[in-house]
């Protein structure tokens, strides 16, 4: 098992109770999509996992070893196993493509090279062998905000590669991407988790993408998980079920 939560709860300080006893498992090699209406609690579960936030109660448990209230040192080792990717790209705008990726081996340099902007020649190595599995190493000198979106979101796993993640969390990683580069995008998923081993937890709204790369299914509402299975085993019942009786599947190909 690589990953185990357990009656996990997230109690925000103004009382909104976003988890509400979340239990499930992650297995080496999964590639495990998290859906549900918005609000529902996905993003405080991913957050969760690599402590962005503190859970209120239960237990995160990562590669055999429960991680919900370590520190320091510690939870510095463990967030270099947890890669993570998110909805806005979250890069360094001003900067190169190979800067932006650079700053992900962080975690294993000291801070004062990278005051000065000097890597090791290994991470350099590293950066460029990242941005050549997501398919961008020639744009590597540009200017990060010179990419188009999907590009941008490319050298962000390029970024969250470069410490090579046992685990990778992605937070709506194409929500603000179109359908043709959503599904690039997800192709890049696909084959980390495929190629290089790689676990992968992922928020998606769309269902259709779900289908086309989730190999098990969380639905989350209102903090609790109501569904949990394979993603063919969604049908209309399901869908109402996790989304209400009002809504209507859209497609995005
Ligand atoms: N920092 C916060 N303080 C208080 N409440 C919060 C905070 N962040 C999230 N919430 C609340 O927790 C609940 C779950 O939010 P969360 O962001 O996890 O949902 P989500 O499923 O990711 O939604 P979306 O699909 O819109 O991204 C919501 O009711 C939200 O308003
Ligand atoms: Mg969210």
């Amino acid at each position: 098992m690589l990953l185990r939560v357990q009656k996990l709860h997230k109690i925000y300080p103004n009382g909104t109770h976003a988890l509400k006893g979340v239990s499930f498992d992650v297995k080496e090699g999964e590639f495990l999509v998290v859906i549900g209406l918005s609000g529902s609690g996905k993003t405080t579960l991913l957050r969760s996992i690599n402590r962005l936030i503190e859970p209120t109660s239960g237990t995160v448990e990562f590669m055999g070893k429960d991680i919900t209230h370590i520190k320091g040192d510690e939870l510095r080792k463990i967030k270099s196993q947890i890669g993570m990717v998110f909805q806005q790209f979250n890069l360094v705008k001003r900067r190169s493509v190979m800067l932006n990726v650079l700053t992900g081996s962080l975690g294993r340099i000291n801070t004062i090279s990278s005051l000065f902007e000097k890597f090791p020649e290994e991470a350099y190595e590293s950066a460029r062998r990242a941005l050549s599995i997501v398919g961008i190493e020639e744009k590597s000198d540009l200017r990060a905000d010179t990419l188009s979106g999907g590009q941008q979101q490319r050298v962000a796993i390029a970024r969250s590669l470069v410490q090579n993640p046992k685990l990778l969390l992605a937070d709506e990683p194409v929500a603000s991407l179109d359908p043709a580069t959503s599904n690039s995008v997800m192709q890049y998923f696909e084959k980390i988790n495929k190629e290089l081993g790689t676990t992968i937890i992922c928020n998606l709204h769309f269902l259709s993408l779900v289908r086309k790369y989730a190999t098990r299914v969380i639905a989350l509402k209102a903090g609790l998980i109501v569904y949990e299975g394979l993603p063919s085993e969604i049908d209309e019942t399901w869908f109402k079920t996790i989304y209400g009786e009002e809504a209507e599947e859209v497609q995005i190909q």
